[in-house]
């Protein structure tokens, strides 16, 4: 395994690799690496002959108020990790190479970004696009794996993929999860012992929706009524969202859903934990 720090070496090599007819799959992240991203891993490992993790905690998709300063740092343990998951290529750029002085221009997607978590971070996925379209136009991968955790990020990434032309499959990777369903992801390090039991509710959350589902029903206010009742039982959570949408428009289902079109994504306040999580029912 290879760990590249420069932009420019970054892209000879992509091209170098290209020239040779080796296919690409990137996973981008932004590091504190878990079985969640190694899943992601895997999958590109089944795409494509190289493997590109990207680690950069990309500054743009922090709002001012947020947790960009004290998102966790492991470089070390995250190279281990993509060593043993038999990554080939670790590109860790420094932030001013890629958002050198002045920098100023920025991707915006300007509809599926909107609601859910544009509304309350009104900035993050205008960083997110940012980010990615320079990754892409830097590691030039064929393909790249996002996982349906973000399930938001998915949409947007995949309506700028087809919007700019890039030549790139985005790839859905599913939701790894605890065993006791809590969604694996770098904030959870920040809940203590209690929180972590209150956190368990958007998993509950979920999964009383996908069984009513399961059992018939379809009426979207039924299904947001009784996830909201359950989370609303724990003294710590305070929901920002609890919505129904379709998953490629994130535009909420009104009346009745139609199954597989549509997600359930849920965002919480556990005390000052924002988490996120999200099913297709
Ligand atoms: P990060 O939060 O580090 O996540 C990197 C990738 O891992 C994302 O595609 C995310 O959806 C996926 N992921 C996180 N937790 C997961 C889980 N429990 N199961 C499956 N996949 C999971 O998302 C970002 O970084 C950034 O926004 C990024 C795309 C890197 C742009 O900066």
């Amino acid at each position: 395994m290879q760990t590249i720090t420069s932009v420019s070496e970054m892209q000879l090599l992509a091209e170098s690799l290209r020239a040779q007819g080796q296919r690409i799959a990137l996973v981008p992240t932004m590091g504190a690496l878990h079985p969640g991203h190694l899943s992601l891993v895997t999958i590109a490992k089944g795409l494509a002959q190289v493997v590109v993790v990207t680690i950069f905690v990309n500054p743009t998709q922090f709002g001012p108020s947020e947790d960009f300063s004290k998102y966790p740092k492991q470089l070390e343990a995250d190279l281990a990790a993509c060593e043993a998951a038999g990554v080939d290529y670790v590109f860790v750029p420094e932030a001013a190479d890629i958002y050198p002085k002045n920098y100023s221009t920025y991707v915006v997607e300007e509809h599926i970004a909107k609601p859910l978590e544009g509304a309350s971070r009104p900035s993050h996925f205008r960083g997110v696009t940012t980010v990615v379209a320079k990754l892409f136009n830097i590691v030039r991968p064929h393909c790249a794996i996002f996982g349906q955790k973000d399930a938001q990020q998915v949409a947007v990434i995949s309506k700028m993929v087809a919007d700019l032309n890039f030549n790139i499959e985005v790839v859905v990777a599913p939701t790894l999860r605890e065993v006791d369903g809590l969604a694996l992801s770098s904030r959870n390090r920040y809940l203590t012992t209690t929180q972590r039991v209150e956190a368990l509710v958007l998993s509950r959350a979920l999964r009383k929706a996908t069984e009513m589902v399961a059992a018939g029903e379809r009426r979207v206010d039924r299904l947001i009524a009784e996830a909201t009742h359950l989370i609303g039982q724990q003294r710590r959570v305070r929901i920002i969202y609890v919505s129904i949408v379709n998953r490629l428009t994130m535009e909420a289902v009104k009346g009745e859903i139609t199954l597989g079109s549509a997600v359930m994504t849920i965002a919480v306040w556990v005390d000052e934990v924002r988490l996120i999580d999200n099913e297709i029912l």
